[in-house]
């Protein structure tokens, strides 16, 4: 059954994402944040979880894993001297993705109580936020947010006067992508390299320092006092079934203005982008092709995402994801395979080495694909680039090789009459020079 597919202003949960407001605590206040927190606070550590899973909030960060859930996970009663941890990832760096940052600009207190109040919930004796070391401006609001908050006692000894202990800390990454992923930024925050760990364990098993931890997104904590505060029916009212509520977008490319906006889960792509960007540079007879979820995902071509519900099913149903939402558009002044090409540099970039198809493979998949923008092959290196995707595919520590792999695997499977084409043209070139 679908829900509520278009936001008025009255439904947003972060009302200052543009900044036109104060960012202060104050300003925060007005707008509704740290609203009689310790009384949400009463409702109850196993109740609220049980609240976010009604609310059918699931992961902000790409994933997609029920929130609700994840926490339930983390142990009821923490043995002395294994604390349970909240960590909060805001290390941004999904090309594509920028979301997180207005939050941490524009809204940070909507993040910190929820950070007291997720960290309630899971009964987790501190949090740590890890922000993207590219991020100083947002980790200066942060910490600042962070700063009236102790100053104010809404964090801290007996935060909100709760009776409830929490500690919050900000911690500012060093800029690489790999730390983005949830075990890679538990060894960069434990002060070592930031190399993903094999799961599982899962951190709500062993995570800092081995203790029970949960990872979540910027937006995944930032929307939980709302959900609190109106109910888990309102935030189920958007969207759909398994793809409820309200979600940052995040619009670049070939659209008239480029935009982050929140919106109703399961919105068309068609509505979207006329509602929200003035349509598509050139006109929709101008839509090449979208990739809709952040770099991770394969792109769809423009017939088949116009009407695709913007949401984890409806994207699948089109061979991609939602990821980040982070909705990248181009038109048909793109050359497709260099884009992609670019993609998959960045993946070779940011491999952190440690396993062997995804070292090895990233770089081999992007010297092919820089041979194959210029048509320097053969029709069967396709075929051997698409064989070599799907050996790296499922078969590394963490997702990079998977995000490796699969806008590769969309390229060639709605753009392989292209990369022919070129392959074509560059021979006929060399039979030519030749005779
Ligand atoms: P994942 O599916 O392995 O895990 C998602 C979350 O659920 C994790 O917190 C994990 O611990 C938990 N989980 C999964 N199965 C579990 C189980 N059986 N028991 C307990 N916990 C469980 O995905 P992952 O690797 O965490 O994230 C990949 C996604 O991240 C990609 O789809 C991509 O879209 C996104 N991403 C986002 C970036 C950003 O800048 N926001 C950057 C790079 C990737
Ligand atoms: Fe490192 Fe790549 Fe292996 Fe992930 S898949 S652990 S980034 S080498």
């Amino acid at each position: 059954m679908t829900g509520i597919t278009s936001l008025t202003d009255k439904d947003r949960i972060f009302t200052n994402v543009y900044g036109f407001q104060g960012a202060d605590l104050k300003s925060a206040q007005a707008r509704g944040n740290w609203d009689k927190t310790a009384d949400l606070m009463k409702i109850g550590q196993d109740e609220i979880i049980e609240i976010v899973k009604a609310s059918g909030l699931r992961g902000r960060g790409g994933a997609g894993f029920p929130t609700g859930m994840k926490w339930s996970f983390m142990p009821k009663a923490p043995t002395p001297g294994r604390p349970n941890f909240l960590v909060i990832n805001a290390d941004e760096s999904e090309p594509g993705s920028c979301k997180d940052r207005e939050i941490l600009r524009h809204d940070p207190h909507t993040l910190v109580e929820g950070a007291l109040l997720a960290g309630f919930a899971m009964r987790a004796r501190a949090g740590y936020i890890y922000v993207r070391g590219e991020f100083i401006r947002e980790t200066e609001a942060l910490r600042k947010a962070v700063a009236e908050a102790y100053e104010a006692g809404l964090l801290g000894k007996n935060a909100c006067g709760s009776g409830y202990d929490f500690d919050l800390f900000v911690h500012r990454g060093a800029g690489a992508y790999i730390c983005g992923e949830e075990t890679a930024m538990l060894e960069s925050l434990e002060g070592k390299p930031g190399k993903p760990r094999l799961k599982p364990p899962f951190p709500a098993g062993a995570g800092l320092y081995g203790c029970p931890t949960t990872v979540n997104n910027v937006e995944s904590i930032a929307v939980v006092p709302t959900i609190l505060r109106r109910g888990a029916e309102w935030f189920k009212s958007f969207g759909r079934e398994n793809n409820a509520g309200t979600k940052l977008f995040q619009i670049s490319g070939h659209v008239n203005n480029p935009c982050v906006v929140e919106e109703a889960m399961s919105i068309s792509f068609r509505e979207l982008i006329d509602k929200h960007c003035g349509g598509i540079r050139g006109g929709w007879d101008n839509l090449l092709a979208v990739i809709p979820g952040g770099s991770s995902v394969p792109l769809v071509p423009a017939e088949q995402i116009m009407d695709a519900p913007m949401d984890f099913d409806g994207l699948k149903a089109v061979g991609s994801g939602l990821g980040t939402a982070a909705v990248i558009v181009m038109d048909k002044s793109t050359d497709i395979v260099r884009a992609i090409s670019r993609i998959s540099y960045f993946y070779k970039h940011e491999s952190c080495g440690q396993c062997t198809p995804c070292r090895e493979g990233t770089g081999w998949m992007w010297r092919t694909m820089e041979r194959l923008r210029e048509g320097d092959a053969d029709v069967a290196t396709i075929d051997k680039l698409l064989d070599v995707t799907k050996q790296v595919e499922g078969h590394t520590i963490c997702a990079l090789g998977d995000a490796a792999a699969w806008p590769i695997q969309g390229l060639i499977k709605h753009f392989r009459p292209e990369i022919e084409r070129r392959i074509s043209e560059r021979h006929a070139g060399m039979q030519e020079a030749a005779e």
